[in-house]
């Protein structure tokens, strides 16, 4: 099969394919007006769909990609930017959680969503790990207060900076200040020599974060524990991370005990104006 397929009763010759191709590589040929593959295609092309995506007549078909496999958008769905606002500026971090599991269904949708995130070159870097038992959870924020303890022992100074004092206080009183008790974790990993995983991967937990929002779950970003992570050989090899790879973040995930009200206030954009 051809890398690109034109369906020449369909096809309006638009060259709107080739214009939003994000490296150029179609082009139109000249005698037949019709789109067809530079000679670097295979080398440049980065499988991000688009030339099928945005095609308005569905003309056009890759060898890997049929306008069918591409989910039509639809406009009763699109949201008023009113709506996006409060969605936006609505969403919190959370802290508290019902004891409730997420159904792994849910949790799988979730990451599916999750993985429709802009990535430099649309490497999609990303690997995820799910924790699913509350107790493992737990025990891995006890490694992480273990690894707190460690700092301070050896650097008090640095230790203290980071709050680790506090966090171990609160672990032997019984409160987990590194997962909050939450029911579930998700950890992103991506290999770490590539050069945008820190970018890829944020910006994936941010769709996470926002599509949990919608199904009403609670999402918070588990700092302490994806830093103690690369830090930290014994929880990296009790996630079972590759040798290559480093966790770029993690989040805590469960259903939210409290509802927000309001939206509390943030800093207004520090903006230079050019
Ligand atoms: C990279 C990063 C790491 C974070 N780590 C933690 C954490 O370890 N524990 C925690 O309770 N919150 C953590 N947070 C959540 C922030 O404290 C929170 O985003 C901030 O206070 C603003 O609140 P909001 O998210 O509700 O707007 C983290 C957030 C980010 C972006």
């Amino acid at each position: 099969m051809s890398l690109i397929t034109i369906d020449r009763e369909k096809c309006n010759q638009d060259g709107v394919c080739i214009s939003e191709c994000p490296t150029r590589i179609i082009q139109m040929d000249e005698e037949e007006g019709y789109p067809v593959p530079s000679s670097d295609f295979e080398e440049y092309c980065l499988r991000c769909g688009h030339c099928v995506a945005v095609c308005p007549v569905e003309a056009l078909r890759l060898d890997w990609l049929d306008p069918e496999n591409c989910r039509a958008l639809k406009k009763e769905l699109a949201v008023t930017p009113e709506q996006a606002e409060q969605f936006l500026r609505g969403r919190r971090s959370i802290r508290t959680f019902k004891e409730k599991r997420v159904p792994r269904e849910t949790l799988e949708k979730l990451l599916e969503v999750a993985c429709s995130a802009p990535s430099a070159k649309n490497q999609q870097p990303w690997h995820w790990i799910v924790v699913q038992e509350p107790q493992e959870v737990r025990r891995l924020a006890g490694m992480v207060v273990e690894a707190m303890r460690a700092v301070l022992k050896s650097n008090p100074e640095a230790g203290k900076t980071m709050g680790y004092h506090r966090v171990v206080a609160a672990w032997d009183t019984g409160l987990d200040r590194v997962c909050r008790e939450a029911p579930h974790l998700i950890i992103v990993h991506a290999d770490r020599n590539w050069l945008f995983g820190p970018e890829d991967t944020a910006l994936a937990l941010g769709l996470l974060d926002l599509y949990a929002k919608s199904l009403g779950l609670g999402v918070c970003w588990a700092g302490y524990l994806y830093k103690t992570v690369n830090a930290y050989p014994p929880l990296f090899e009790a996630l079972g991370l590759p040798q290559n790879h480093l966790a770029f973040g993690a989040v805590m995930i469960g259903y939210p005990e409290f509802k927000y009200q309001r939206i509390p206030v943030r800093n207004q954009p520090r903006v230079t104006w050019k």
